[in-house]
C-alpha cells in the first residue's frame, strides 16, 4: 500500500496528459461482452510498478472529485493482475468501467458508497494498450487518467552462440559471443566468465581487457591467452515482485597461441654399435598439436606430430670428424610455418691443446679468498673435463663442506677458499663426453697458494701521487725558465737595454701567467 502512494506522487504527469482523454462517454456504449477477463479479486498478483493515473473530471464542480486507476505496467504473459480504480469526491458511484485503448473490458457494480472498486485481468498478448477507468453517475462521465500495459513474455531457454563457432581462436583476433533465448520480451543480459560476473568495473574479470558488452553480445576485439575460460549468460526480466531470469550453458573459449621460432640442437651417443645423433627441435611458445620436420641440405628427413608438447626428437646418422650436412626444423600447425635457424651436423673430436687460466680474487682487506681456475680447449664439440690437484682426481660432485665448486660443465673450478689443504698443482683434463674410450687431453700443471702480496695501501698511492705532480711541476718550470732565457738572447741580440724586471714586461700570454702562478704554489710548499 505505501508502494502504491509513492507512485501515486511520481506519476503526477499522468494527470495533465488525461485531460486530452477526458470526453463525455456515452453510457449506452457500455458493453458487458470482456466480463470473462474479471477475476476474483483475492488470487491477484501485484506487479512491478503501480501507476496511478488520476481522474480528471469530465465536469466542473465545487470540490473537484477525482478518480484514479492503479496497476501494474509490465505483467507476464497469462498472469493475473489486479487494476483498481479509486474516486473521491464523487457522487455515490453505482458502476466501474475499465477501459483499454478506449473500449470497454470489465464492468463493476459495487455497493452503495463504495469508492473504490478492483478488477483481475488475465493477461494475453492482446492485453498490452492503454487502460482508463470510467465512473458514470447521473449528471455525468468521469475519466481517470492513462495507464500503458506492457506484456512480457517469460524468458525460456537461454543458449550462446559464438563466432568464429566452436569458439577456438588465435590470439589477435575477434571473438563474438551471443546470448539467445528461445521466448522472452524486455530482457536484460549478464555475462559470467569462469563463474564471475562481467560488468564495467574495475573488480570485474575480463575489465582491463578489450571487450565490449552491447545488448546480448559480448565482443573481445582482441583475444588474448587471458579471455580463454568458460562463459555463460543469463537473460530475464527484472520486476519488483517477481523477476525471472535462465542461464545459458557453460562454453569453452580456447585461445591459441602463435607459434615462436623452434630452436635446433643435437647431441651425440656411443654404444657398441657406433654413434646416434639426437636433433631437438623445439618452439617455446605455441598451441599443440603441431607437426615438426626435420630437413638436411633442404630435404625433409622427417617429421613427427607434437600432440602435448612443442618439441620433438629425431635421430639421425652421425660421424665425428665428419660433416653431415645442414639440417633446420620447421614447425607447422594450422596457421602457421616456421622454420628454424640452420644448423650444421658435425661432431669435432676433442683435440688440440688446453691450458688453464688462475683468476685470484681478494677480500677488502688484500687477503686472498678464492681462485676461479678456467679450462681452455682449442677444439671438441662435447668435452669432457675432470680436474686434478697433485695427480689426484678432484671428485665431480662436490659437498657442501668441501672447498671446492664445478660450473659451466666442469669447465670452471672454483676455489671457494685457498688452505694449506687444497694449494697445489692444479691440472685440467679433456675428452669427448660422448665416448668413455677416447683418450684425455691434458693442460701443464699449475701452482695455486697462498702468495703474501702487500697491496699498496691508500697513503702509499697518495703519496706516489704527490711526487709525481712535484715532478710534473719542476718539469714545466724548468721549460718555461728555458723558453723565457731563449726569449731574452733573441732580445739581447739587438742590443737593446735588458728591463729591470723581466717578467712584467714581457708579454708572453698565457705561458707567463701559469709560471708565475707555478712559481707562487711552488713557493708555498
Ligand atoms: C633424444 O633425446 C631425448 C631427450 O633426451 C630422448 O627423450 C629421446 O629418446 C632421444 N631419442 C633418441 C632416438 O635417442
Ligand atoms: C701438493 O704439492 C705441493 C708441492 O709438492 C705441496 O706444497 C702441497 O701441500 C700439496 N698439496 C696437497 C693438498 O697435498
Amino acid at each position: 500500500i505505501t508502494h502504491t502512494h509513492t507512485h501515486a506522487h511520481s506519476h503526477t504527469c499522468t494527470q495533465t496528459h488525461a485531460h486530452s482523454h477526458a470526453q463525455h462517454v456515452n453510457k449506452q456504449h457500455a458493453t458487458e461482452e470482456n466480463h470473462s477477463n474479471l477475476m476474483n479479486i483475492q488470487d491477484f498478483s501485484l506487479f512491478s510498478i503501480l501507476v496511478v493515473a488520476s481522474l480528471v473530471p469530465t465536469m466542473g464542480g465545487p470540490s473537484p472529485p477525482s478518480l484514479a486507476l492503479i496497476g501494474p505496467d509490465k505483467a507476464y504473459l497469462n498472469s493475473k493482475d489486479v487494476f483498481q480504480c479509486k474516486s473521491s469526491g464523487l457522487p455515490a458511484p453505482t458502476t466501474y468501467e475499465l477501459l483499454k485503448d478506449g473500449n470497454l473490458v470489465a464492468t463493476s457494480n459495487i455497493l452503495e458508497e463504495d469508492q473504490s472498486t478492483a478488477f483481475t485481468l488475465k493477461i494475453s498478448p492482446t492485453s498490452e494498450g492503454s487502460y482508463q477507468c470510467r465512473v458514470a453517475t447521473e449528471e455525468s462521465i468521469y475519466l481517470s487518467g492513462t495507464l500503458h500495459l506492457q506484456v512480457v513474455i517469460p524468458v525460456s531457454g537461454t543458449t550462446v552462440t559464438s563466432d568464429p563457432d566452436p569458439p577456438t581462436l588465435y590470439e589477435g583476433s575477434r571473438l563474438t559471443l551471443r546470448c539467445v533465448v528461445n521466448k522472452g520480451s524486455h530482457l536484460s543480459y549478464t555475462w559470467f566468465f569462469n563463474r564471475q560476473e562481467v560488468t564495467s568495473s574495475s573488480a570485474s574479470p575480463l575489465t582491463p581487457l578489450l571487450l565490449q558488452l552491447v545488448e546480448n553480445t559480448l565482443v573481445v576485439e582482441t583475444v588474448t591467452a587471458m579471455h580463454a575460460g568458460n562463459y555463460y549468460c543469463m537473460a530475464g526480466t527484472r520486476m519488483e515482485t517477481i523477476s525471472r531470469f535462465s542461464s545459458s550453458t557453460e562454453v569453452t573459449v580456447k585461445v591459441k597461441v602463435f607459434l615462436s621460432e623452434p630452436q635446433i640442437s643435437f647431441t651425440i651417443a656411443k654404444d657398441g654399435l657406433g654413434y646416434h645423433g639426437n636433433v631437438t627441435c623445439m618452439s617455446s611458445r605455441g598451441t599443440p598439436p603441431v607437426t615438426f620436420h626435420l630437413t638436411l641440405d633442404e630435404k625433409e628427413v622427417a617429421s613427427a606430430v607434437a600432440k602435448e608438447s612443442l618439441v620433438a626428437w629425431f635421430p639421425v646418422a652421425m660421424v665425428p670428424g665428419n660433416f653431415m650436412g645442414m639440417a633446420r626444423c620447421r614447425v607447422d600447425s594450422d596457421a602457421q610455418q616456421v622454420t628454424s635457424q640452420p644448423l650444421a651436423l658435425e661432431v669435432v673430436p676433442v683435440g688440440g691443446s688446453v691450458t688453464v687460466d688462475i683468476e685470484y680474487l681478494y677480500k677488502m682487506d688484500s687477503k686472498m679468498s678464492a681462485a676461479r681456475l678456467q679450462c681452455h680447449l682449442s677444439f671438441g664439440s662435447f668435452p669432457a673435463f675432470s680436474w686434478s690437484l697433485n695427480n689426484s682426481l678432484l671428485p665431480h660432485l662436490s659437498d657442501a663442506a668441501s672447498s671446492h665448486a664445478l660450473a659451466n660443465g666442469g669447465r670452471t673450478l672454483v676455489l671457494t677458499e685457498i688452505t694449506q689443504e687444497n694449494s697445489g698443482y692444479y691440472l685440467c683434463r679433456a675428452r669427448d663426453s660422448y665416448d668413455n674410450a677416447s683418450a684425455w687431453v691434458e693442460s701443464e700443471p699449475v701452482l695455486v697458494q697462498i702468495i703474501d702480496v702487500t697491496m699498496p695501501t691508500i697513503e702509499v698511492i697518495a703519496i706516489v701521487f704527490c711526487c709525481f705532480v712535484m715532478v710534473t711541476l719542476v718539469g714545466g718550470v724548468a721549460c718555461i725558465i728555458w723558453m723565457l732565457n731563449s726569449r731574452r738572447e733573441y732580445v739581447g741580440g739587438r742590443e737593446q737595454p735588458e728591463p729591470r724586471d723581466r717578467q712584467r714586461h714581457i708579454r708572453l700570454p698565457g705561458t707567463l701567467t701559469i709560471y708565475v702562478t707555478l712559481v707562487d704554489v711552488k713557493k708555498k710548499y
